[in-house]
């Protein structure tokens, strides 16, 4: 008798050890990416990249700082000496990921053909170092620095940029794949071909207000977006069919569009459209397979060569990423506007008292994000990887060797509440990444935004804690308890 309720006990028991096992532990992490952090650009055989180009010779951050800035140096973060104390400020802090970004540039210096070893050699330490420090790597293959050398070739608008990719991902896997448990193929494709890449075309035609991108060009670009859909799901079939251990996944910037009065017709209209150029063009095809109808038919009014095929769907549906990259900073309140990009206001209003740099602070729209996510698209497995706040300098100031953010420190706070209230209502949430743990180059706007929750004195290197750091590690160290 006994003998007999034992099998169903032990049974029990290992399907319940299974589950356990099954359960990731959410991952707290910290996020950057190569130009904006590493300095060292022509270290150990590095390549020339676009953003070499675009600071150094374009000299694109003078626009809007009145300041020629470059990556060149930056934070220093390449340097070994110096990443082993950034690295012992993350445990410090708690993270259990660090997501970065490997510059192709350094692996494959003209972009295709010779690998550079000096190049997998360095990001081969920093794996091990982080790994040895208890942090698991998250590596983004792509993070806006195109080797120059393709760029001149045309970059993601020419068809060739699908292999280009292919082989340079290839070499990632092979090089790190057993290592790293987590990958991301792409950043923000919306943010890097929509909207920079055009106002710095446009930058450096020296137009008189850089900032109007025109129907056609948005529309060309939907043709480098579709070269860049395409890689993607490639690489995905390349990363599943190696078998790779880990997850890969895409990162979006999934800003919502907010009717401004949600009671004008007009309004409500634009937001429909706002939503499909960000957030639907890249949803879509990732997690159903195909573009959404509406938005195919704009773009293709002035682009008559966007011929998206069956086969093209077909590779889209039959690899979709493991999880979507889920970067959340604000909402954006939109209407009619005759001066922008379909004549609707695609950079958005923010109404706050005090703005923060990237849009009105309304935690809330992250909670409906995850939810709609959650529901439209099957749920899939979420990070947010990236989430933060840059506000102005007077936010960031050095009293007495350390800096009060309060704004930052309440931003963080509700946005970790909010996406935790997703996670208990059901969204398949997985972990959540801060952007960025030190203050760094942030593109076109130079060292004149500051996200960090870590204070860098660009001048001597030195990093000081802000109170955000303290509160993020408070949360992070109360939710491991629990
Ligand atoms: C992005 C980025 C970061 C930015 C951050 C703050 O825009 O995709 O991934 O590189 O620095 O978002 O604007």
């Amino acid at each position: 008798m006994k003998k007999f309720l034992l099998f169903p006990a032990i049974a029990i028991l290992c399907s319940s050890l299974i589950i356990l096992k099954a359960q990731t532990p959410f991952i707290w992490a910290g996020a950057s990416a190569s130009y904006q952090v590493e300095g060292a650009y022509q270290s150990d055989g590095k390549g020339v990249s676009n953003w070499d180009v675009y600071t150094n010779k374009y000299e694109v951050t003078k626009p809007l700082t009145g300041k020629v800035q470059t990556g060149n140096f930056s934070i220093n973060a390449y340097d070994r000496t110096q990443y082993l104390k950034d690295i012992a400020l993350m445990k410090e802090l708690g993270i259990t990921s660090y997501r970065f970004s490997i510059a192709w540039t350094r692996i494959l210096p003209e972009g295709t053909g010779k690998i550079n070893e000096k190049g997998i050699q360095h990001y081969n330490q920093f794996v091990h170092d982080l790994l040895s420090n208890g942090i698991e790597p998250m590596i983004t293959l792509f993070h806006w620095d195109l080797p120059q050398a393709l760029q001149e070739k045309g970059g993601w608008m020419n068809p060739a940029s699908v292999k280009w990719y292919e082989d340079y991902a290839n070499i990632i896997f092979r090089s790190f794949g057993k290592k790293v448990k987590t990958f991301i193929t792409f950043n923000e494709p919306q943010a890097d071909l929509f909207l920079l890449t055009p106002i710095i075309d446009n930058i450096i035609q020296k137009k008189q207000i850089p900032f109007i991108i025109s129907n056609e060009q948005w529309s060309e670009r939907a043709t480098a977006a579709h070269h860049l859909l395409l890689a993607n799901a490639t690489v995905i079939r390349d990363f599943h069919k190696m078998n790779m251990p880990g997850k890969i996944g895409t990162t979006l910037n999934l800003s919502p569009a907010i009717a401004q009065d949600p009671n004008n017709p007009e309004d409500v209209k634009a937001a429909t459209i706002v939503d499909g150029l960000f957030l639907r063009w890249f949803l879509d095809p990732l997690f159903k397979g195909k573009y959404p109808a509406d938005i195919l038919t704009l773009f293709q009014q002035y682009n008559k060569d966007l011929k998206p095929t069956a086969e093209d769907y077909a590779l889209f549906a039959a690899n979709k990423p493991d999880f979507v990259g889920v970067n959340f900073y604000a909402p954006q309140y939109v209407t009619q506007d005759k001066y922008q990009t379909f004549g609707v206001s695609v950079f958005g209003k923010n109404p706050d008292a005090v703005p923060m740099f990237n849009g009105p602070v309304r935690p809330e729209y992250l909670y409906k994000l995850l939810m709609r996510i959650k529901n439209d698209y099957g749920n899939p497995v979420m990070i947010i990887t990236e989430n933060g706040a840059g506000f102005g300098v007077q936010d960031d100031t050095l009293v007495n060797h350390s800096v009060n953010d309060v704004l930052r420190t309440d931003y963080i706070r509700r946005h970790i509440d909010t996406a935790m209230q997703a996670r208990k209502d059901g969204a398949n949430l997985q972990g959540y990444t801060v952007w960025s743990i030190f203050d760094n180059f942030e593109w076109i706007f130079g060292y004149d935004r500051r996200f960090g929750i870590v204070y860098v004195n660009y001048d001597t290197q030195e990093r000081i804690p802000k109170q955000s750091f303290y509160e993020y590690k408070k949360i992070i160290a109360a939710y491991k308890k629990k």
